[in-house]
């Protein structure tokens, strides 16, 4: 769940690619099942188990989470779903999941069959229906279904039920991901001019208002954490190990 400045332009359709580092900080404490029967068993040259995992990820975007998914799981059915039409074409050539599906989430209907695991990085205001459309489809077998959101979708009058049935296990991120490059104007006497925009994209030399200087910041206001929803899942909190050389 990504954070907006107020008064801003925001990326377009709320598309915030999640920073590898941050993926990779959850996928660590996944359970060792999930990775052990997504690799070839050596000794047989074969996949050692009945069935392959299957992984979901519903707000897929241009797929920065389903790349890391697939380097951590090779052999797992990987399925997708993007709700834009251009980033739902860049994710399904870039080729990392088995099936990708351009659509409303919301209306999605997939294959009928659970998942050992979802992971997500939803868009904040749709957080909360992403959140309990994929409780359905947690494999009652162990699955999870792990979401990136800002710590404060805890505290809402609001959400209060939802949390107060639902346990979920907080993996606190002690660093702040960057989502989005915020540009503002950078002179003293400020213009207004603000924009906020993929990490990846060119920034202009000089400010798009009065052609002054341009002032940027990556870093986000929030600070996240990984809820994990689960059949096993206990209400708790522990703070993960993050890679500190990653950018
Ligand atoms: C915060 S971005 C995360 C993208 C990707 N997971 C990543 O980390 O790079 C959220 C994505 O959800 C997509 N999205 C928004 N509403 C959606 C919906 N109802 N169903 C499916 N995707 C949706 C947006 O187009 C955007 O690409």
């Amino acid at each position: 769940m990504s954070a907006k400045g107020r008064g801003a332009e925001s990326v377009e359709s709320d598309f915030y690619a999640t920073p590898k580092w941050a993926t990779e900080a959850i996928l660590r404490t996944m359970p060792g099942w999930l990775k052990r029967h997504s690799i070839l068993d050596n000794r047989q040259g074969a996949i050692s188990f009945e069935r392959k995992v299957r992984i979901l990820e519903p707000c897929a975007g241009k797929g920065a989470i389903a790349d890391v998914l697939r380097k951590w799981y090779p052999l797992a059915e990987i399925h997708a779903v993007e709700l834009d039409r251009k980033r739902f074409e860049l994710l399904e050539s870039a080729g990392s999941c088995d099936r990708v599906w351009c659509g409303d989430f919301a209306e999605w209907l997939g294959d009928g069959q659970p998942y050992d695991l979802i992971l997500s990085n939803p868009p904040f205001t749709i957080a909360m229906s992403i959140i309990e459309r994929t409780l359905p489809l947690i494999h009652p077998n162990g699955g999870r279904a792990v979401h990136l959101l800002r710590q404060a979708i805890l505290a809402s009058n609001e959400r209060a039920p939802f949390w107060k049935r639902t346990p979920a296990q907080q993996n606190i991120l002690p660093r702040r991901p960057s989502f989005a490059a915020s540009l503002k104007c950078g002179e003293k006497k400020k213009c207004g001019w603000t924009r906020i925009q993929e990490l990846a994209a060119a920034r202009p030399d000089v400010c798009i208002g009065c052609g002054g200087k341009v002032a940027c910041t990556t870093s986000d206001s929030a600070d996240y954490a990984w809820f994990v929803f689960g059949q096993e899942i206990e209400r708790e909190w522990r703070i993960l190990d993050i890679d500190r050389t990653a950018a």
